[in-house]
């Protein structure tokens, strides 16, 4: 008897240390909806405690009632706030339990050799293979493609932009893309990576690609926020902001998409240093958003379409995110997301929402693209790209083909309908003696 009483005990002590074990092992995103208002008060406080990471909506101030917050809680504290949540009887759900398994998933698959076949493309990589990519790009393709200095980061790292021009004809128009402003949004640089392949791989063979490249040039940024991307591969890998050190405090980063000059640092935005969506000390102050807002502004006759790419939470938008007027030409824009996202819908089942940023988000102002919106390239952009409602940042490699091509059937569907329109706006500020 006394031999069963000690195996017993023997067993559970086993037991008792794995499970100990499993604790600590991975950070996990939950799911949480505030019933009410005191709910909502108590999340407000736990996103901005216990080291955790808000993904959704970016800022504390968004929290509402009956509205999805995802949280990234870390291994160490998850059952502190799982508790609390418990505790305050918050409905809340694990959306991802493995979180810090698919940030090792999402690093192992990097690989710097540049014959690995068409599989580069649905990988993540590191900032130093992107630089050697780029390099490897502009070399291979010597008259197709230039890389083009546009400035430098805070780190003083650089800021290439590759400007595509695959024939010689005069005074095309141009098609500006800038991926990775938010440096944890991974599939944002994938895509600029994407699309530079398929736009030199495709030309000749996709007769709407030849099509577009034939009468319009792209300029392609793949990396705009070089400090926070290196940061994200290194050291956290949820780090929104660049990495300028502010005065005053210790905390690190502008959020580039709210450093631009369009009502910039009011309602949606916030001076304090701390927070993710903290505006910087005035506008531009920033030398990566600088750099963006000089090559537009001395390019500004010839580019036509402006487009960022972020992610998550499936979007096409359009002005305006800063003021809840309506753009100029709404209706114009409106139509061309809407074909856009009815093509995404037909070719592959997903469905994006489109529309004012201010309308199907909130107000988020100093964005890059109201601010080109502003300086008169009329047809601006932001895409949100996939995940499709599990992953959120974490995209696994394996969704990284799915998410380009529908972002490519919404660039090509827009550059198309812009090519239609007579080029009144831009041409006419060209007009001089009739050519
Ligand atoms: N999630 C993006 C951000 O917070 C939305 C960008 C939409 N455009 C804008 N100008 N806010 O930056
Ligand atoms: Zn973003």
């Amino acid at each position: 008897m006394t031999t069963l009483w000690v195996l017993f005990i023997f067993l559970n002590f086993d037991l008792l240390l794995q499970t100990g074990q499993c604790t600590k092992t991975s950070g996990q995103v939950l799911s949480i909806t505030p019933n009410t208002q005191e709910q909502v008060e108590i999340l407000k406080n736990v996103s901005t405690q216990y080291q955790t990471g808000l993904w959704q909506p970016v800022s504390p101030h968004n929290i509402k009632e009956l509205t999805k917050v995802h949280l990234y809680v870390p291994g160490n504290s998850s059952e502190t706030v799982r508790n609390l949540l418990q505790r305050h009887n918050i409905t809340h759900e694990v959306m991802l339990p493995n979180a810090d398994e698919i940030i090792k998933m999402q690093m192992r698959n990097d690989s710097g050799d540049p014959r690995s076949g068409s599989t580069f493309y649905y990988r993540y990589h590191t900032l130093e293979d992107i630089y050697d990519w780029i390099n490897r790009t502009a070399h291979d393709y010597p008259d197709k493609v230039k890389a083009i200095l546009v400035g430098s980061s805070y780190e003083k790292r650089p800021l290439y932009a590759l400007k595509l021009s695959l024939n010689n004809r005069p005074n095309k128009k141009a098609m500006w893309i800038d991926c990775g402003i938010h440096a944890r949004e991974w599939i944002s640089p994938a895509f600029c990576l994407f699309f530079v392949h398929y736009s030199l791989s495709f030309y000749n063979i996709n007769a709407e690609m030849t099509q577009i490249l034939d009468n319009m040039d792209f300029y392609v940024l793949p990396v705009m926020n070089p400090d926070g991307y290196k940061y994200t591969w290194t050291k956290n890998r949820m780090w929104r902001k660049n990495r300028s050190p502010q005065k005053g405090t210790s905390c690190i980063g502008v959020d580039l998409n709210r450093n631009f000059d369009a009502n910039w640092c009011t309602t949606g935005a916030s001076p304090d240093p701390c927070t993710e969506i903290y505006c910087g000390p005035f506008p531009e102050s920033e030398p990566e958003s600088q750099a963006v807002a000089n090559f537009l502004r001395s390019h500004k006759e010839s580019i036509q379409i402006y487009l960022s790419i972020h992610s998550y939470s499936q979007m096409l938008i359009i002005p305006y995110s800063c003021t809840e007027d309506e753009a100029e030409n709404h209706s114009e824009l409106y139509e061309m997301v809407k074909t856009a996202a009815d093509n995404i819908k037909r070719y592959y089942k997903n469905i994006y929402t489109y529309g004012a940023g201010a309308q199907i988000i909130y107000l988020a102002p100093g964005g890059s693209d109201d601010w080109a919106y502003n300086l008169g390239i009329k047809y601006s952009f932001t895409f949100e790209l996939q995940d499709r409602g599990k992953y959120g940042f974490l995209l696994p490699p394996s969704d990284i083909q799915g998410a380009c091509n529908e972002a490519l059937l919404a660039v090509k569907t827009i550059a198309l309908k812009v090519m239609e329109k007579p080029q009144a706006a831009t041409s006419s500020r060209q007009a001089g003696p009739a050519a």
